[in-house]
């Protein structure tokens, strides 16, 4: 079973007010971006990395984080596209069909454990497709100009996360429909949906967060240092 990794990080942080894409930032002492990968590396079951990056960054991708973190698996660099979607059709457009399974993840996701990506790619085995995601806990409302239009029942509702694992021929199908459609997606498991595939839910971590706001780079600095801490004891 030959499994590859396509890793978007081409986007450019708008949300994150700073000139520095959100990738790049450093957490711990290292670019949220080498976290991501040195965990993905940990997971016996990736082949082969394709990761995405915005053509303006792929110089310093390679020198400042494939070179100097010594990562270890075999990446091939790719050029990223206007949206998410895009990115990731320029990274699948990168491998042939020797791959079975295809894991998408986010750049900017650092705390992904190789157990995580362990039962996702083994429930894609199973079922074709696989998400990560964690059940809603909070009460959730929607809210129109500032206030409450009304209650949303949170029943069955999750926060769906990556890694996603995909059957290479469910993700080219998908892929290709959307395209066909002029559909475009936030992840890779509502292109999927639209065929009306079975998607198999694992339960994803509140830790596994999606780097997005300044908030979340206080959070990672306390997240790695409790981490360091707790291996210290
Ligand atoms: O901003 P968003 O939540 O869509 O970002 C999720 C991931 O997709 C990030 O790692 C980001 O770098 C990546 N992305 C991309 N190409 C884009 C937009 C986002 O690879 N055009």
């Amino acid at each position: 079973m030959k499994v590859a990794a396509l890793i978007p990080a081409a986007g450019v942080g708008t949300r994150m007010n700073t000139d520095e894409p959100k990738q790049f930032i450093e957490v711990g002492g290292k670019p949220i971006l080498a976290h991501t990968l040195l965990r993905l590396c940990q997971s016996s079951v990736i082949d082969k990395i394709i990761l995405i990056v915005h053509h303006s960054q792929i110089k310093r991708t390679q020198k400042s984080i494939l070179d100097k973190y010594h990562i270890s698996r075999p990446v091939n660099l790719v050029e990223g596209g206007n949206t998410r979607q895009e990115s990731i059709i320029n990274g699948f457009n990168h491998i042939q069909n020797k791959y079975d399974i295809v894991i998408t993840h986010d750049g900017v996701r650092p705390f992904v454990t190789p157990k995580l990506i362990n039962d996702v790619v083994h429930a894609a085995i199973m079922h074709g497709a696989a998400i990560a995601a964690i059940c809603s806990t909070d009460t959730l409302k929607c809210v129109k100009n500032g206030f409450v239009e009304k209650a949303v029942a949170r029943n069955n509702i999750y926060h769906v996360q990556t890694p996603q694992a995909f059957q290479f021929n469910i993700l080219r199908e998908a892929i290709d429909r959307a395209n066909c459609d002029g559909f475009n997606g936030t992840d890779e498991s509502t292109l999927v949906e639209r065929m009306g595939l079975p998607i198999k839910v694992i339960e994803g971590s509140v830790l596994n967060l999606k780097v997005t706001t300044p908030d979340q780079i206080n959070l990672c600095n306390a997240i790695l240092k409790t981490q360091v801490a707790l291996q210290d004891q």
